[in-house]
């Protein structure tokens, strides 16, 4: 598949992925949701990498939200198969086996907040504004938003935006928990970059497991501490734990390999 609305660069072993629908604010049309499925799911198992920054085009949005011009017309049953596309592709997401920072460099709204919150973490901007504004459109967050949310910031504050649509501003979206840093705009993908870089200095394995084993604490059909107690035994199956261990004793830094 050729990217078209996605453009992809690598900086000091990291990839960059910009979405490029700067004119709709990045909305996030069926093209773009394709693009992105095909990124996280086949493209990103071989794109060497050490973890992603997703971002937006532009100092104005992050991503607007869903393309709102394509819901014209649509069906319910049209509208459980775009909600299920998306609660796929946002999964694969959150799955990834490397980090996926969000970069938030304006406003994350619907889709938008969403896709913020299915990445591992998610760096703002000080113009950053985020909300799930659907009921405004008499529908619902549909990839994902009224679970993730109250994942990140708990029930209550999540019943209020969901309910009243308000947008929240980076510092109050960094007092909820929403975002894990505010920078000054501009600086959002140097931030995550640098996030990024300290993990990439750690067991690609571990880093791996880490993901899978905090995404059980949110999977109704997992046991988390069961989990954490089966990847806990496969790192220390791996090279890397040796490496990892006997650097210590040698006092010098470790080389890990990712196996
Ligand atoms: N879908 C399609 N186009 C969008 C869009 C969206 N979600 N958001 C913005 N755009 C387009 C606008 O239509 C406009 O295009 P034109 O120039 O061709 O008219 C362009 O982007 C610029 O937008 P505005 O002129 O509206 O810019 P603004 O500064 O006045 O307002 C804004 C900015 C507050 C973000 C406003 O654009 C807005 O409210 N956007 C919609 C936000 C929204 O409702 N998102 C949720 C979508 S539903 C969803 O996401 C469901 C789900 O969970 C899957």
């Amino acid at each position: 598949m050729d990217f078209k609305n996605l453009v992809l660069t690598e900086e000091d072993g990291i990839g960059i992925v910009t979405i490029t629908r700067e004119k709709a604010l990045n909305a996030l049309n069926t093209q773009t949701m394709l693009e992105l499925q095909y990124l996280f799911t086949e493209y990103g198992q071989k794109w060497a990498v050490s973890g992603i920054v997703l971002t937006g085009a532009g100092e104005k949005a992050f991503v607007a939200g869903a393309d709102i011009k394509e819901f014209l017309g649509m069906s319910a049953e049209g509208g459980s198969k775009m909600a299920q596309r998306g609660h796929d592709i946002f999964f694969a997401i959150e799955r990834f086996p490397k980090p996926v920072i969000a970069a938030v460099n304006g406003f994350a709204l619907g889709g938008g907040c969403e896709l913020a919150m299915a990445c591992h973490m998610r760096v703002a901007g000080e113009n950053a504004r985020f909300g799930q504004p659907e009921v405004n459109l008499g529908i619902i967050p549909g990839y994902g938003g009224t679970q993730r949310l109250i994942q990140y910031i708990g029930k209550g504050k999540a019943m209020e935006l969901l309910m009243t649509a308000d947008m929240i501003k980076a510092p109050e979206a960094l007092q909820l928990g929403l975002v894990n840093h505010v920078v000054p705009a501009g600086e959002e993908i140097a931030k995550a970059k640098e996030i990024l870089l300290k993990i990439a200095s750690k067991g690609p394995v571990a880093i791996a497991k880490i993901i899978e084993s905090v995404n059980a604490y949110f999977d109704e059909k997992q046991d988390g501490f069961a989990k954490e107690v089966n990847a806990f035994g496969e790192t220390t199956g791996t090279s890397d734990f040796i490496e990892g261990a006997t650097a210590f004793v040698e006092k010098r830094k470790a080389n890990f390999k990712g196996n």
